[in-house]
């Protein structure tokens, strides 16, 4: 039976220490976290992060921009926000509304406030081997709840299923800076299911139920990034937990796993570009 990768449990530890340790500070860590249109779930995920960081003792502020506003006023915003020495952290939600450009809003974002690691210049830094600013929140979040659990990375055959910028590849990367050896799959990835099969890490960023127990290698540590509601509106994750829990060393659920994890991750990087940047 495998052991469970509770992200809950080290959400609370980690943000309690963050807690004590921002009490300590003379002004406060500023993030401003930049929403574009209604969209649900970015709702959703702005308001938590903003509930979360308020418990801990960080500033935040939700700008809310109607759908329409133009690209360049967004930009000119973020300008401003660089400016502003009383804001350490910025963050625009994705996805961003059609017809506004995500590479121009996020290249506008200082790398010394950029949160998420998203900008071409912390981006560059991880894809060179060198160290970014932060580093981005899922695979940072993903790799802290690895360790908690002394899970050996060195060597070891990690398998990402899924190669968007805010998880798969920046956590190939990451686990290469580790010594993991790293294989991406994708939508185009023939034999999935065998290369599934030799993963000793399995790391799964899709969206769609389609990991399932007999696939994993015995003993495998299984990551699942996925997250959505299946048709009885049930949350579920890319990876049958059920059959997978006999057959692997370690599993993340869903929810609870990598989810807690990456809001905690937000918290620690706003900290860290406030040290750096105070
Ligand atoms: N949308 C879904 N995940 C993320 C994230 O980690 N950062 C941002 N900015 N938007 C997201």
């Amino acid at each position: 039976m495998a052991t469970i990768l509770d992200g809950k449990n080290l959400r609370e530890k980690i943000l309690s220490d963050l807690k004590n340790r921002i009490e300590s500070f003379e002004t406060k860590p500023t993030l401003v976290v930049i929403l574009v249109g209604e969209n649900p779930a970015s709702k959703i995920y702005v308001n938590n992060k903003k509930k979360v960081a308020e418990k801990i003792g960080i500033n935040s502020q939700i700008i809310n921009y109607p759908e329409n506003i133009s690209e360049q006023e967004l930009i000119k915003k973020i300008n401003e926000l660089n400016e502003n020495k009383n804001v350490h952290a910025i963050l625009v939600q994705l996805p961003l509304p059609d017809g506004i450009s995500k590479s121009n809003v996020i290249n506008a974002i200082s790398p010394e406030k950029d949160v998420d690691g998203f900008t071409p210049y912390n981006i560059g830094k991880l894809f060179s081997g060198e160290k970014p600013k932060v580093y981005p929140c899922t695979p940072k979040g993903i790799l802290l709840l690895l360790d908690e659990y002394n899970i050996e990375l060195e060597g070891k055959h990690a398998v990402v299923v899924g190669r968007s910028g805010i998880v798969g590849r920046p956590m190939a990367q990451m686990l290469l800076d580790r010594n993991a050896t790293v294989t991406i799959c994708h939508s185009h990835t023939k034999n999935l299911e065998k290369i599934i099969k030799t993963a000793d890490i399995l790391i799964s960023a899709v969206g769609k139920n389609i990991i399932k127990g007999e696939m994993l290698k015995p003993g495998c540590v299984v990551v699942d990034v996925g997250i959505f509601k299946d048709e009885n509106g049930k949350t579920r994750g890319d990876v049958d937990f059920e059959s997978s829990l006999k057959v692997a060393s370690y599993i993340s659920p869903v929810p609870g796993g990598v989810g807690p994890m990456t809001i905690t991750s937000l918290m620690l990087n706003t900290v860290e570009l406030f040290m750096n940047n105070s």
